[in-house]
């Protein structure tokens, strides 16, 4: 009754913003989203169940799960056993392989480990298709972090109960890199399962929702033919209309720092200037991620360093997907 595994974190191209009601009342994004599974920025997880457990308890980086990131994690164990008929409580165990304080989303790679461990931990079999509800009890993006390379997650199709995830493109389709320069380590102040609430406040929403579907063609041909130029170019511009949309909501979201602005004009700056190919993208938080080439990534990264304001850059390569492991946490 014990399993552990292993899940990366991601970076979305074309971004989940918004959530709506469902048929079952589910909560279902209210957009398609495209992401790239990252590598390096990874989360190992253990769960067993245990009949002598009077609770489920929960640990994560050495230290006890804050309430919010448990009542998420409860959420899941509790799905798991409904599905697989059991009672007991779960010991779950997780470790960031990246500096969670960092200021990058751990819940995205954290949930996809978690599902698929805890899954298996109570005896279900099926396939990474039947994770994909237990990820987004515990956040939405975790779901594309199922599958390795390239990720689309679409909204419930007319009649259908549930949002569908698939896999684009493998790893070895394409190798990218996410350049992640941290600004700041502050945990964010509106997370972004309040966030996501807000977006049907903002008057710009509509207009996003209604131009999504070229974006998404135009981004998907770009992961198919391996075209960095057109898939920054309308990577950079979804970052840009999803914080439009943050920034007009009601309450306002504002997520930016001075630095993110800097790191904006210094990627622009860098492939005006000296025709390095990189592009930013901007997550529920001010840190920047910048998606370049394997083989421009060490200019890129000296440069991102330089500017004011950035703590650090972590180099994520493309990455596979949630898999098993037969090392556990305890
Ligand atoms: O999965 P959540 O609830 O943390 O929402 C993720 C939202 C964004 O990171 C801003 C966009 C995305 O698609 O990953």
């Amino acid at each position: 009754m014990k399993a552990t595994a292993n899940a990366g974190s991601n970076i979305a191209f074309v971004k989940y913003w918004g959530v709506g009601k469902g048929r079952s009342n589910r909560r279902v994004p209210l957009n398609p989203s495209v992401s790239m599974t990252l590598d390096v920025a990874r989360t190992t997880t253990t769960v067993a169940f245990l009949p002598g457990l009077k609770e489920d308890v929960c640990t994560i980086n050495n230290g006890p799960a804050p309430p919010d990131a448990l009542e998420r994690v409860r959420r899941v164990l509790d799905r798991v056993r409904r599905i697989a008929g059991l009672k007991a409580f779960a010991r779950t165990v997780s470790v960031n392989h990246f500096p969670t304080s960092a200021g990058i989303a751990s819940s995205a790679s954290g949930f996809a480990a978690l599902a698929l461990a805890a899954a298996r931990a109570a005896g279900l079999t099926g396939n990474l298709k039947g994770l994909v509800p237990l990820t987004i009890l515990g956040s939405g993006s975790a779901c594309r972090s199922l599958y390795g390379g390239y990720v689309l997650w679409s909204p419930p199709a007319g009649g259908q109960a549930s949002s569908r995830v698939r896999q684009l493109e493998d790893e070895d389709h394409w190798q990218l890199v996410d350049l992640v320069a941290i600004l700041s380590r502050e945990q964010k102040t509106v997370p972004s399962e309040q966030g996501h609430l807000l977006a049907r406040t903002s008057p710009l929403l509509e207009g996003r929702l209604a131009s999504l579907g070229r974006i998404l063609t135009k981004v998907k041909k770009a992961v198919r033919e391996r075209n960095l130029q057109a898939l920054g170019e309308w990577l950079e511009a979804d970052a840009l209309c999803m914080h439009a949309v943050m920034m007009t909501s009601q309450p306002a979201l504002l997520y930016w720092e001075p630095a993110t602005l800097a790191v904006i004009k210094a990627v622009r700056d860098l492939r005006e200037r000296r025709g390095l190919p990189c592009y930013f993208t901007i997550d529920a938080g001010p840190n920047v991620h910048v998606i370049t080439l394997p083989e421009q990534a060490n200019a890129v990264a000296r440069a991102l360093k330089k500017v004011a304001g950035v703590q650090e850059v972590l180099r994520c390569p493309t990455g596979r997907g949630a898999y098993l492991q037969e090392e556990a946490l305890f």
